[in-house]
């Protein structure tokens, strides 16, 4: 099989692939008009790719489905042994680029600091988050075996996971955001009022949009209209990377599925550690919806 056990790049735990192809990434120039699309897995980055993708294109639906997303959106660390890294598509990609990356803050090679590129980072709340994770570590197999739900569960708290912690990762880049060119947003606020969201995405682009045009991308990225979409939905994905009989990629698209997989005692040992964890942050997550 091509599952990877997790090397440490920098205390981050990591695919060892990616950690091989690091002085590429790190020494990556981005360019001014580079868009970064940041987020810790599992968070929505599919569904945020594809809406920046439609607003590039003026909601051009044809545009969007001429690739397949990862290729419309590369990913800045990847790498495996076949097929081009990120670094490789990036190079082919004309500008104005999407680039997504699920790096934490600290570790964001520094030309996109450097070039002031605009960055729009997506948080989920954990509880989803380590579900959807669950399933994806099940489907996608690079990841290591998940083991039980509880052993998974037991893993992702302690940030033994690719990408390290979740409460490192979103804490990192809202502190970030203070300082730098950063659009925050939310999988939930996305779930409940997405034309808002998107407003806010054109309006932190400096970028005006017709009505029409602003429907069409709502309901090109609905979850309904992605999960039917071969260019979106990623099952054009080499079946040994992706086994999506073992789990769809698009999933469930709800917000509150954790209230499927927790068990009350899970539940209550999850609260205290995010309690533990978030102690001090103004960063507040919806877990009820
Ligand atoms: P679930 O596993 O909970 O269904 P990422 O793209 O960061 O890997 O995130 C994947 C998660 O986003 C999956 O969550 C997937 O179903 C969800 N998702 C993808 N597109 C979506 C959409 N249009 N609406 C809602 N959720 C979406």
């Amino acid at each position: 099989g091509i599952r990877q056990e997790l090397g440490s790049l920098h205390g981050i735990p990591l695919f060892k692939s990616f950690i091989e192809g690091w002085p590429q990434v790190k020494a990556f120039q981005a360019r001014p008009d580079d868009l970064l699309i940041s987020t810790y897995p599992k968070s929505g980055t599919t569904w945020l790719s594809e809406i920046m993708d439609m607003i590039y294109h003026d909601g051009n639906v044809e545009k969007c489905r001429r690739d397949a997303i990862y290729n419309r959106v590369p990913f800045l660390e990847m790498k495996v042994s076949k097929g081009l890294s990120g670094i490789e598509q990036l190079e082919k990609t004309p500008s104005p680029r999407l680039v997504k990356t699920h790096l934490p803050v600290q570790l964001l090679p520094t030309s996109f600091w450097e070039k002031d590129c605009k960055i729009i980072y997506m948080a989920r709340n954990p509880k989803d988050v380590a579900v959807s994770y669950y399933f994806f570590h099940q489907m996608a197999k690079i990841h290591p075996d998940p083991g039980t739900k509880a052993e998974f569960l037991e893993n992702f708290m302690a940030g033994k996971v690719a990408y390290g912690s979740w409460y490192d990762h979103v804490r990192g880049w809202w502190e970030e955001k203070q300082k730098k060119k950063i659009l925050y947003l939310f999988y939930e606020d996305m779930k409940k009022d997405p034309r808002r969201e998107v407003q806010k995405i054109l309006q932190f682009l400096g970028k005006e949009l017709e009505e029409g045009t602003v429907e069409r991308i709502l309901h090109h990225t609905s979850f309904q209209e992605m999960k039917k979409n071969p260019a979106a939905n990623y099952e054009t994905m080499l079946p040994t990377l992706m086994d999506h009989s073992l789990s769809p990629f698009l999933r469930k698209g709800i917000s509150g599925d954790w209230k499927n997989h927790f068990t009350v005692a899970q539940n209550e040992r999850f609260n205290q550690h995010y309690q533990e964890h978030m102690a001090g942050s103004d960063l507040h997550f919806q877990m009820e919806v």
